[in-house]
């Protein structure tokens, strides 16, 4: 596509709202959300978790959708272009790539991880019996190990991901969001339902929901909030990409409602599945990152109908990764073509390749190069810490100053176009509120890592 061609817009208000929700509902939603919520008490974090959705998360998502659309460009180009119109400093393109850059650094790890669901997709659907809890630990402790397998599955996923950016915007992302998402909605529910016949709904709903005030420490709402951004894909250029193929009608804050809630509700309703069976089986929902990979299992073997359960859990993981690391690919890809005019798939593939060595070394990261440590980090996770905790947070901040000080007010009224009240509580919560919040977790996680 050469610069001058004409950009693509999604075809319908339900299109956007399902390719961004595509974005939003990933490895976050389950296997992040599961795991924190389930180490950390439950309500506690459940609940501070929807305040920070409300108070931090969705401002901001307007405001990331709002640039994406004034400037109808890749991150890079929609933030020069936005910048100049307010007559704000060329600099703030940097934001762009920041994004655009820091998208690519988390698809590197989100990769290997969504290989690891791969894997167990496959193990599930050829029934591999996992009768005690030390099988299951040593199972996952055994992938972990073995690094042509991680990198097998990882260029697995990654090659499924490239694939369909590669496509193009309509018939490729739209079209994958589409056939995926409603299958990602079916399978979802039919897993609750069935936790709700076979598993203890009622364990895993006072779990959740009861309001236990002692668990409420600085450590959950850190964390909360910082599971807030992930998972709604915010200050990595994803979500200022979808919008920028946004049709000019289409009313920013309805759809990030939208978004916000159905992201809010997956996570919800993947933690009542999750939790209900565990606690049927009588294990705990406390054993962190492992949680999907080495309880679940367990429960799916001592299960009737485990294989079929657990090979639907492991699909439905799988669409809700693949779906978000196209999102993750694609502000990338839509600035090398519309920058460079290279071909879409070109570009496709030569960031993908980039992706690609970058999670090789992550692979490797778990076996043999575990000894390659910084602060006691091996590259897994010093990716994660950079992406979550410095890259995330201060794009994030930028676009709340950007569009809450520097666009002019006609111009962010022009595009979220809310009766004047609600646009003003809006603006309001985004400039001291969200702003504020960002602040504060930034600081207090950066002066305790290991918060
Ligand atoms: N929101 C995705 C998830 O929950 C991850 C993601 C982050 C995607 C940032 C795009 C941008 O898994």
């Amino acid at each position: 596509m050469s610069a001058a061609a004409p950009r693509s817009i999604w075809s319908s208000r339900p299109a956007f709202i399902l390719v961004t929700v595509g974005s939003a509902v990933g490895l976050g939603n389950i296997w992040r959300f599961s795991y924190m919520a389930g180490a950390q008490g439950g309500s506690a974090f459940v609940l501070v978790y929807l305040s920070c959705v409300a108070l931090v998360g969705l401002p901001l998502l307007m405001a990331e959708i709002l640039i994406g659309r004034r400037g109808r460009g890749n991150p890079i180009s929609a933030m020069l272009k936005v910048a100049e119109e307010n007559g704000a400093s060329s600099w703030w393109g940097l934001l762009g790539w920041f994004g655009a850059v820091g998208a690519l650094l988390i698809l590197s790890y989100y990769s290997v991880v969504a290989g690891w669901i791969v894997d167990y997709l496959a193990q599930s659907v050829s029934g591999a019996a996992i009768v005690t809890a030390r099988d299951a630990a040593q199972g996952f402790d055994a992938l972990l190990e073995n690094p042509s397998k991680l990198i097998f599955w990882h260029t697995v996923f990654l090659a499924l991901t490239v694939g369909v950016v590669a496509r193009g915007v309509i018939s490729g992302i739209e079209r994958a969001s589409m056939l995926m998402l409603p299958a990602l909605f079916g399978i979802l529910l039919f897993l609750v339902l069935w936790g709700a016949v076979m598993g203890d709904m009622r364990a895993a709903w006072h779990f959740m929901f009861d309001f236990k005030p002692q668990q409420l420490t600085g450590q959950v709402v850190l964390s909360a909030m910082g599971h807030a951004f992930f998972s709604l894909s915010l200050g990595m250029g994803a979500i200022m990409t979808y919008g920028s193929y946004l049709n000019k009608q289409s009313s920013i804050a309805h759809n990030s409602l939208w978004i916000a809630f159905a992201d809010t509700l997956v996570g919800l309703l993947a933690g009542l599945a999750i939790f209900s069976l565990t606690f049927a089986h009588g294990l705990e929902a406390s054993s962190g990152p492992g949680l999907i990979f080495q309880t679940l299992p367990l429960v799916f073997t001592h299960m009737p109908g485990g294989r079929i359960i657990g090979t639907l859990f492991f699909l439905l993981v799988l669409f809700a990764a693949w779906t978000s690391a196209i999102s993750l690919l694609e502000p990338f890809v839509a600035w090398a073509t519309e920058r460079l005019g290279m071909r879409r798939a070109l570009a496709a593939c030569g960031a993908g390749f980039a992706v690609w060595l970058l999670g090789v070394a992550v692979c490797l990261s778990f076996n043999v190069w575990r000894d390659w440590r910084i602060f006691d980090l091996n590259l897994f996770n010093q990716l994660d810490f950079l992406t979550n905790r410095i890259i995330m947070p201060l794009s994030g901040l930028a676009i709340a100053l950007f569009a809450g000080f520097v666009m002019a007010r006609e111009n962010v009224r022009d595009e979220i176009r809310l009766p004047a009240a609600q646009f003003r509580l809006w603006l309001w919560t985004l400039r001291y509120v969200t702003i504020l919040a960002i602040v504060l977790v930034f600081v207090y996680r950066l002066m305790n890592p290991e918060s």
